[in-house]
């Protein structure tokens, strides 16, 4: 092999910390298996199903669409006008209603998922805050740092949460909020924190984003689950409360969960500017790093997520999808607590004060490693657990293994 092969100074890579315990699942041959690792919500029956609003839009499409043609380097702009409005609804109001300072201050860039969107946003930080860091409360997506490095920025991790991994350590956070500089740029999960559940109250966002604001930090804003914590509005606290400020923020939106369009590759990326002429110069910047990256987003999700919430009926139906994902998460979170006291595990109970798929459940890798060897059963590291992966009959099996592991 020459000297200048690509592969001369090189070992293998470390596999993804989620999708790598994914394969392990699938190679694992057992026929009681459990998959609590993936981060996508599944039904009853352990599938991930196609929601039926999204069928009867993508039918909708088929008989309608005449052209593969490229779209604009922003994307379509009838998804752009129906995520900003799912993003920016005002409490209260009807669907097409969206906060003033939303219709005057936000650009909005079609993205291939909430991944695409997150690094768009860490880019643009890279391109118009040349030196800037960006914070991350550890633990967070690991795919944060990743995004983060992988765009040569210095990634600077912060505590945000009791060692515990139970509830907020507001102390911590807003020290890492007093030891950023102006100019660099925090990430925060919108809602439905992953993998901790962890959510700032309404006024505990208003608190954090008023001290961004005054010390001059870049929010990130990373929604993925919005409508899987309280409901679609009610998810939105913590997007509200950076608008009101009204510094410039990122906002990284994901429809894979709630529009369970995971292999569509669909999101967005909202640029809240300090005005409308603000928002525009750094959305021509977001459209140049678009078109090194993906040059344009791919077309059809987009058009389903337009078509269902372009129209009232299917809207209607497609929230009220939402809903029962919602309930089934809650449903199981509930019922996981209570069996995992049964079981003799102990008391769980703050997993109740949480919000979206996920918790964890502190375990060691040790732990985990044993849950999988003895138990087929997948967790991701701390015990990050998918309350959606959950059914009522897995769910005592899997307290009763848990309280194996812990005993
Ligand atoms: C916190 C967070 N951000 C972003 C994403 C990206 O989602 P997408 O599949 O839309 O790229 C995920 C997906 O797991 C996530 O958990």
């Amino acid at each position: 092999m020459s000297e200048g092969a690509l592969s001369a100074r090189i070992s293998d890579a470390p596999s993804d910390p989620i999708f790598g315990i994914v394969e392990l699942f699938r190679a694992d041959q057992r026929p009681d298996k459990f998959n609590l690792a993936a981060g996508v919500y599944m039904d009853e029956q352990g599938i991930t199903p196609i929601l039926p609003s999204v069928r009867e839009a993508e039918s909708r499409i088929l008989s309608a669409s005449t052209t593969k043609l490229y779209m604009p380097i922003s994307g379509d702009p009838a998804y752009l006008a129906a995520a900003k409005t799912l993003l920016f609804r005002t409490v209260g109001g009807a669907w097409g209603e969206i906060e003033s300072a939303a219709s005057e201050r936000v650009q909005m860039i079609h993205t291939p998922g909430g991944t695409g969107a997150v690094r768009l946003a860490v880019d643009l930080v890279s391109r118009l805050r040349p030196g800037a860091e960006i914070w991350v409360g550890e633990p967070t997506w690991p795919n944060h740092t990743q995004i983060i490095e992988s765009a040569r920025i210095t990634a600077r991790r912060h505590d945000w949460i009791t060692d515990d991994a139970r509830s907020l350590n507001t102390s911590a956070l807003f020290d890492a909020i007093a030891a950023a500089k102006g100019g660099d740029a925090m990430i925060f999960h919108g809602a439905c924190h992953n993998p901790t559940g962890i959510d700032p109250t309404p006024e505990q966002w208003i608190e954090i984003a008023q001290q961004i604001a005054h010390r001059g930090i870049v929010p990130i804003l990373d929604f993925a689950y919005q409508g899987f914590g309280e409901g679609l509005i009610e998810d939105a606290a913590s997007l509200r409360a950076f608008l009101a400020t009204g510094c410039e923020v990122l906002v990284a939106s994901s429809s894979s969960k709630n529009f369970a369009l995971y292999n569509e590759r669909v999101g967005s990326l909202a640029i809240i500017g300090a005005d409308g002429a603000a928002a525009a110069a750094i959305a021509s910047h977001a459209r140049m790093a678009v078109r090194t990256m993906w040059s344009n987003p791919p077309a059809h999700g987009g058009a389903i997520v337009s078509t269902i919430l372009g129209d009232a009926t299917l809207r209607a139906q497609w929230e009220g999808e939402v809903g029962a994902m919602r309930t089934r998460i809650q449903g199981s979170r509930a019922a996981l607590v209570a069996a995992l006291a049964t079981a003799g595990a102990g008391d769980f109970s703050y997993l109740l004060n949480h919000y979206g798929m996920f918790s964890l459940l502190g375990l060691t890798d040790d732990q985990l490693t044993r849950l999988r060897d003895e138990h087929a059963i997948y967790l991701v590291s701390r015990g990050r657990i998918n309350m959606a992966g959950l059914s009522t009959t897995k769910i005592p099996i899997v307290a009763k293994a848990v309280a194996s592991v812990l005993a």
